[in-house]
């Protein structure tokens, strides 16, 4: 199997769409391609890439159970409005009960990685597709090879790339859902494998598509399941969600109210907020989670403050963190409850590094009590801690 990936593409939107629309007609034109959508931004500028460029085309969405909630609606109803023509694969009875348990980190990953692969390997078998696309961008390459995009050729064997990654083995920061996998098919294709998310965010906009997706914030290939810490139950996924969509809403109205959108550039050219959750766990304090010394993941526990609000002098403690992954602030608690909830919200340009987005402590407050109000909810949090000395997910 080859990966092609449009390598060093013109970065002004419409002439980068020409350029792709090229690029596609180059390696896919008169075959059946099979693209993977998953909501975010990413495969949805590949799929309307492919679009454009008239290549035959089968637009799926993989509801594997663990896709967020947008404001009360289930994430694969929300695509459908989007995208009329998307194919539903509902695998949710086969793929939960696999993942159901699995506390380790990495674990997680590998499972999804498997569950993915083997349903895109079914349809991509009935269907008879030639090649597979997906939403491949600039640094999950460069965070899962460890070398530069332009290190890379526009097409490659995969034992050319294992090559690669294994003499830069030092700088591989984790394994993505999307790298390494033998599908069978003639190949890959990747047109946004040049791309950072503000890029594809102007080249969504370029195609005219609406701020809702434009502004979308970013998903992890493994989902919900890189923010519930250790294992997932039905239980708590399904606090998870309801959590995640109260924060996620929250903010995104904080925004809207404020600038007229969901997402703003700042001062630093960081997208912001560039990510919003809410991570869950029974006992966080005792729990590791990871974090990023020196280019490389650890895990580590939590350490927890809590008292008076500074801001700045908080941010400054977790960037100088040593023997722990991250700082929490302590915003509220309810004995009682079973579950700690944790608020991130972290500024970023393409994710490699992150800040914490400076809230206003009385949203925060609002929030804490919102999710107070909620019998299960335990301890409310909030993350404090820029990317490194933590990466951004939970696993
Ligand atoms: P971290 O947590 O490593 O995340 O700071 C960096 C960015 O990547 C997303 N992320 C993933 N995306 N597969 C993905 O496709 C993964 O395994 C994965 N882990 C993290 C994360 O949401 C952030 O945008």
């Amino acid at each position: 199997m080859l990966n092609h990936r449009l390598i060093n593409p013109p970065r002004e939107p419409k002439k980068f769409v020409k350029e792709a629309i090229k690029f596609l007609n180059k390696h896919a034109k008169g075959k059946k391609v099979f693209c993977a959508l998953s909501g975010g931004i990413d495969s949805s500028t590949a799929y309307l890439l492919l679009k454009k460029a008239k290549i035959d085309t089968i637009p799926v969405f993989i509801d594997h159970g663990l896709m967020r909630v947008i404001r009360g609606v289930e994430e694969r109803e929300y695509i459908k409005k989007l995208f009329p023509d998307i194919i539903i694969l509902d695998i949710r009875d086969q793929f939960l009960p696999k993942i159901i348990g699995e506390g380790d980190a990495e674990k997680k990953r590998h499972l999804f990685k498997d569950a993915y692969s083997g349903t895109i390997s079914e349809v991509i078998k009935e269907e008879k597709c030639d090649l597979l696309a997906d939403g491949t961008i600039l640094p999950d390459i460069e965070e899962s090879f460890g070398v530069k995009i332009t290190d890379l050729k526009e097409t490659m064997t995969l034992e050319e790339e294992l090559a690669l990654k294994n003499t830069h083995i030092k700088r591989f920061v984790k394994s993505q859902h999307n790298v390494e996998i033998e599908y069978d098919v003639e190949a890959t294709i990747q047109p946004v494998a040049s791309l950072t998310k503000h890029e594809i965010r102007k080249v969504l906009e370029y195609l005219g598509m609406p701020d809702e997706l434009i502004y979308r914030k970013a998903f992890p290939g493994p989902a919900l399941s890189a923010r519930i810490i250790g294992p997932v139950t039905f239980e708590n996924l399904k606090f998870e969600k309801k959590v995640h969509d109260l924060v996620e809403a929250r903010l995104e109205d904080f925004y809207k109210n404020q600038y007229g959108k969901t997402m703003i550039i700042n001062s630093y050219g960081e997208q912001e907020p560039f990510q919003v959750f809410a991570a869950i766990s029974e006992g966080v304090i005792s729990q590791k989670v990871t974090g990023l010394v020196n280019g490389g993941r650890t895990y580590q526990t939590p350490k927890i403050e809590k008292g008076e609000w500074d801001f700045d002098k908080l941010i400054k403690k977790a960037s100088e963190l040593k023997g722990f992954s991250r700082i929490l602030f302590e915003l509220g608690n309810n004995p009682t409850g079973q579950y700690d909830v944790i608020i991130r919200s972290i500024n970023s340009r393409d994710a490699r590094t992150a800040t914490v987005t400076n809230l206003p402590f009385e949203l925060l407050n609002q929030l804490k009590q919102e999710l107070l109000k909620i019998p299960k909810t335990k301890i409310v949090y909030f993350d404090v801690t820029p990317k490194p000395p933590a990466t951004i997910e939970y696993v």
